[in-house]
Order: C-alpha cells, then structure tokens, then sequence
C-alpha cells in the first residue's frame, strides 16, 4: 500500500509527524506499507516550516510544490497543478490528508480524479461557519474521502448524518495529541522566559490569525486593547502570527503588557502553554493541546468544530463578545475555572490506529 502524505500548513506538521512513524514502524515489520511526503509550500518560513521538522523529526519531504503565499484560488489552484503533475507520473493507493487547510482541499480534489482513495485524517468536525475558509475546505474534502479518521464522538455524528456510511468511520482519536505526548518531557523553555523574567503561572498566551479577528485594523486594535487592560497586568506573550504580524507593523500597534515576539518552535511554545495562566487564541488546535495539558483556554471565536473542548475540556468561547471575554478573565484571575477530563481516544495512541484500520480495510478490499 502507497501512500501519499498531504502538508502544507503549521498544524498540519504537527499531526503527520506520528502518523509517519507508524508507517515505518509498520513497514519495518514486514508490513507492505510506504509513502511519500509531499510538502506543499502553503508555509514556508523556516518558523512556520522548517523548525516543526527538525523537532519533530519528520523526514525530509519527498516533493515540495513550493506554492507559497497568494490568495485562496491562487494558492489552491498551484497546488492542484503541482500535484496533479506529480500523480501523472506516479500513483499511489491512497492520499492522505489532514485538517482543513488549503492544501487538504487542492490535494484531495486531485487524487480524487485520479481514482486514487482520500484518507481524511481529523474528518467530520464541524464549526457550520461558511464564512471561515476552513469550514469550506472541511465539507468540500469529506464530500470525496472514502475513509475517514475521526477525533470525537461529534464527528462521527455529523458524518453519519451526511449520509456517510459507518464502516467506512475510524473513530481513532487524535493525532495532535500523538504529538503532544510523544513530546512533552522534551518541551524547551524559550529565550523569552529569562529574558522578561517570566515565572510559572504568572503570564497568558496569546495568539491570533483568523482573518476576522487580525485583517481590520480596527477590530484588531480593539480586541488587543481589552486583552491587555484586563489581564491584571500579567504579561502577555503574543508570538505572532505572519498573517497578524503584517496588520500589526503597519499601525505601530503599542501596549503596555503585550510582549510580541516571532512564531515559537513546537517545543517552545508548548513549555509556554504548560507552564502558562491561560490562553486566549482564535486556534483550533491549540485548544485540544489545553484540554489536554488542562490550562484554561479562552477561544476568540463564536463557534468551535471542536465542542468537545468546550464540554469536557478547559476551554470557553467568547467570540467578540466583550463582556463574555472580560468575565473570563475575571473568572481566571478569581482561580474560578473549570477542569477539564481528557475526551476519548486523545490517549497518544491514534496513528497507530489509521495505520492498522487502513492495512485492515486495504487488505479485505
Ligand atoms: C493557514 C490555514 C489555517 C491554519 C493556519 C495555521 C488555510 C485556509 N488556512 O492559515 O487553517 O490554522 O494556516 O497557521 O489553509 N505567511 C508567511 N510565511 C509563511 C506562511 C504564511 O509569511 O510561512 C504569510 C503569507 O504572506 C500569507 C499569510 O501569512 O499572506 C497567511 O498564510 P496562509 O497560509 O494563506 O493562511 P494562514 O492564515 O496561515
């Protein structure tokens, strides 16, 4: 079985590393098994990039369809063109993707025609917000995947009222948590935490890079505003985003405990996370590794297509509502937050769970 694996974007790196490993594993013991690693160039820098490699130990990608920056349509349709150019001459069994970024969506469309089978990875999760790209990218790719890897119970449901059919969902937990595990003794404190003499406990994280939240100055402005005047004069370390970054230069934007600083490595913004007071965020991911790492959470978004680290986890959705986001952090500072349970399955076990139902369902077909 050949299989293809889909990255492109930041998390992305984070959820192949395990899933990669696994395949080794499997192939080392004489199962027949292999892939190539296509590295789409969705991000680039060696922040955003290269550095989730080397940590992580992911081997070096087999083809890298360098399509860096540009709109959606641009961005996708580069993709698309690279990879189809690459599937003319090879083909594997299966492309397997991951998430909802664009890379997930150009490269599932193109296998697709291809004959080749899509295998979704983190399938089924749904925010019901078409106005966030990713929500497109998520239902466009289920609509043609043939195996779907699910992280909870809700994805499962939104599948099978979708019409698809149960044999072909693998509840198989999550593979950010994999990661998340695989790595946790190794978490390195970054340069920042002498340098402002940070102790444990004592600063929040910031990070942000939906286009709502960062790409109008104003609401950006107003939000950073109300973050930093309520956080009881706690620093807040904000490694930002590029997308963000640009929005935040052009204005000089200037305040009194926000300290910003370049995209962390995995490991270094991990040890922040652990070691933090809380998060706020308008990510998806970083709110299952909070869950997990039971740190109090604050989401910038008014929907989640990860409920489950709202009812079983650490985190709250304040949206840009700001009286929800200001009684949150009253609530934090009053050391009046929720605990979290870990959700099922999120138990560092799930890559070997896709690489065994796959060899399973390939070899019976
Ligand atoms: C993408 C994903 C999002 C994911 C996020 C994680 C989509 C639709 N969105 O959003 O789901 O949560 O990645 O980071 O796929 N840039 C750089 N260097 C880089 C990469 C990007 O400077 O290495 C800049 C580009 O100039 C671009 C901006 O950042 O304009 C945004 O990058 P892009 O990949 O288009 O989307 P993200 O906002 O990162």
């Amino acid at each position: 079985m050949k299989i293809d694996i889909i990255a492109g974007a930041r998390p992305n790196f984070i959820k192949i590393a395990p899933v990669i490993s696994q395949v080794i594993k499997y192939s080392k013991i004489g199962y027949n098994i292999s892939y190539r690693l296509i590295h789409t160039g969705q991000h680039y820098d060696k922040k955003m990039s290269k550095i989730f490699f080397e940590e992580l130990k992911i081997p070096k990608p087999d083809f890298n369809l360098e399509v860096g920056s540009g709109s959606h349509a641009n961005q996708t349709s580069k993709i698309m063109i690279r990879y189809e150019r690459l599937l003319n001459h090879i083909k594997p069994d299966i492309c397997m993707v991951f998430g909802d970024v664009n890379s997930t969506l150009a490269c599932s469309i193109v296998a697709k025609k291809f004959n080749i089978k899509i295998a979704h990875v983190e399938a089924g999760i749904r925010s019901f917000d078409l106005s966030m790209p990713e929500e497109i990218n998520r239902i466009v790719t289920d609509s043609i995947t043939d195996y779907f890897f699910t992280t909870s119970e809700f994805a499962n449901k939104n599948l099978i009222k979708s019409g698809i059919e149960k044999e072909n969902i693998f509840f198989v937990g999550n593979t950010m948590i994999d990661t998340l595990n695989n790595n946790i003794k190794k978490f390195k404190k970054p340069l920042i935490f002498d340098k402002i003499k940070l102790s444990k406990k004592q600063y929040l994280i910031l990070t942000l890079h939906r286009p709502s939240n960062v790409d109008e100055i104003k609401t950006l402005f107003n939000l950073l505003e109300l973050i930093d005047k309520n956080s009881e004069n706690l620093p807040i370390i904000f490694p930002i985003h590029p997308r963000t970054k640009s929005t935040f230069n052009k204005n000089n934007f200037l305040f009194k405990n926000i300290v910003t600083i370049d995209p962390l490595s995995y490991l270094e913004f991990n040890y922040l996370v652990k070691n933090s007071k809380c998060v706020i965020t308008d990510s998806g991911g970083i709110t299952e590794e909070t869950t997990v790492m039971n740190i109090p959470c604050i989401t910038l978004r008014d929907t989640t297509e990860r409920p489950e680290t709202v009812l079983y986890g650490t985190n709250v959705l304040v949206g840009n509502n700001y009286k929800k986001l200001i009684n949150s952090l009253k609530n934090l500072f009053l050391n009046n937050w929720k605990k979290g349970i870990i959700p099922e399955l999120w138990d560092g076990k799930s890559s070997e769970r896709i690489i065994k139902n796959l060899l399973n369902k390939i070899n019976k077909n």
